[in-house]
């Protein structure tokens, strides 16, 4: 055949072999499999030599014609990042096997190429949900123009950096980043493409600076000594990560104080129940697991149900309940205040207090249609001090809002406006990064990293400064500032 020659070296040291040379990414097995499978070359056949510097022009290959699952292709991918030099046959095999008439082997669980198949995926899932759970970055230069840059370590398994990239880009869009690995690195300049290089070892990675200690705060205030489980723990959060983690050196101390800490807590609960949130929704967290899993993958209404056991920062427990975000699911408008109020807690619903309905007076004179947007928060849980029978909202900290991120990214991930409308301060920071100014920023779009954001006041503002004439104006501003959005509504 003639593209035999150019791909597949057929020399015949043994038998009719074939050595087939490929970029060892998933892309380059892809492209020399649908060569072999339209040649009909059977895997026994195959050597399988990834060649690091093999060109990658073999992009243009043929369809072989052959249909396979899309569940395939899917893991095919994950399994592509496993560790062990089998995984290329494997996945040959596997492709042979469901176009050559065994088109339901992955459902044969017992079967010996399938078990492996699904191994491997499981071992760089779980691979992936570390590196995604224990990167910790650190600040290392301030580049010409001012701007930082973090240097993280990390030690995968198996070979995800390139996989796992895209999360990173999507959680630190803003900040100019490298992650170092034994594996290869990536690397992202706050725009433009994610860039890669060859692996690397720890000595180019820094030790310590003022990121750190910010997790280091962050992790004592997450930790819960009631809550301790060393087992399930250790399982989580195999000691083998702990050398990278800033917050790692903690946890024998923190786990050496924890029966005192949970008797000051018990001697402290009556405080605690004086708080007193309202009703809490009565949705067991084995009722919530199911509805989850019944839900629709990659939807709203499954993040906002896992969003109702949140634990990743201390203010659920005080608040009644996670208020998540509400509107239609493809709003091209997003809005987003600070966190919820104390009617927004007990009712669940992010908006309907005062706050809420001057924002609909303001909405409606603005010409904008509250229903057509999103609505959301920055924080979702209600924080508080309690004063008397009353809660008094209190700001959320850097670290609370860091924590509830992941809630917000998602949303915007999955709703895509092509407007965000952030009200205040806390929702400005959040979205556009520390150096935010309402006063400076507010009333026009900004356009950043591809998506266009508008800042203007959070309507409590408006609230704490009463019905003075002087207020008018501001509200009129308010209103002004909303209007831009009539576009896009
Ligand atoms: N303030 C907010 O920022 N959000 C709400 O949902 C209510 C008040």
């Amino acid at each position: 055949m003639s593209f035999q020659a150019s791909l597949f070296d057929s020399q015949s040291t043994a038998g009719d072999q074939v050595v087939a040379r490929f970029a060892p990414n998933f892309a380059g097995w892809q492209n020399a499999a649908r060569r072999l499978l339209a040649a009909g070359i059977a895997p026994a056949r195959v050597w399988w030599q990834p060649t690091p510097d093999h060109e990658q022009a073999d992009a243009d290959a043929p369809a072989s014609g052959a249909r396979v699952p899309k569940a395939f292709v899917a893991q095919a991918r994950t399994v592509s990042c496993h560790r062990d030099d089998d995984r290329w046959a494997l996945l040959y095999r596997l492709l042979w096997r469901l176009t050559h008439g065994e088109r339901h082997v992955l459902q044969l669980s017992g079967d010996a190429d399938t078990a492996r198949f699904n191994r491997y995926a499981k071992a760089v899932r779980r691979d992936v949900h570390k590196m995604k759970a224990f990167v910790r970055f650190r600040e290392v230069t301030d580049t010409d123009d001012g701007v930082p840059r973090y240097l993280a370590w990390f030690e995968p398994e198996h070979f995800i950096v390139e996989y796992v990239s895209g999360f990173f880009q999507r959680r630190f869009a803003n900040m100019r980043w490298s992650i170092l690995t034994p594996v290869g690195c990536v690397h992202w300049e706050g725009h433009g493409q994610l860039w890669f290089s060859p692996a690397t070892d720890k000595s180019a990675a820094p030790e310590g600076d003022a990121l750190e200690q910010a997790w280091q705060i962050y992790y004592r205030s997450i930790f819960n000594p009631a809550r301790v489980k060393v087992r399930a723990m250790q399982s989580e959060m195999p000691q083998k990560y702990w050398k990278n983690m800033p917050e790692a050196h903690l946890i024998p101390a923190l786990l050496r104080d924890a029966d005192r800490r949970v008797q000051a807590m018990e001697a402290n609960r009556k405080h605690s129940d004086e708080l007193r949130c309202g009703p809490r929704p009565a949705s067991p967290e084995a009722d919530n697991a199911a509805a989850v899993a019944a839900s629709a993958p990659a939807s709203l209404e499954r993040l906002a149900l896992q969003a109702t056991t949140c634990r990743n920062c201390p203010l659920w427990q005080p608040a009644t309940q996670t208020v998540f975000g509400q509107g239609p699911a493809d709003a091209r408008v997003m809005l987003v205040g600070e966190q919820p109020g104390d009617r927004e807690d007990l009712a669940g619903l992010p908006f309907v207090g005062p706050a809420g309905q001057l924002l609909d007076r303001a909405l409606a004179a603005a010409g904008v249609a509250r229903e057509r947007l999103y609505l959301t928060n920055t924080v979702k849980h209600f924080k508080f001090s309690p004063r008397g029978k009353t809660r008094l909202h209190a700001t959320p900290s850097e670290t609370e809002v860091m924590a509830c991120r992941p809630w917000l990214d998602a949303e915007i991930g999955l709703v895509a406006p092509e407007l965000v409308i952030g009200l205040g301060a806390t929702a400005g920071r959040a979205l556009l990064g520390t150096d935010v100014r309402i006063n400076r920023d507010r009333g026009r779009i900004i356009t950043h990293d591809d998506r266009r954001y508008l800042l203007t006041v959070h309507p409590s503002y408006l609230l704490r400064r009463g019905t003075a004439a002087a207020n008018a104006s501001e509200y009129q501003r308010f209103v002004q500032d909303l209007a831009q959005a009539v576009d896009w509504v």
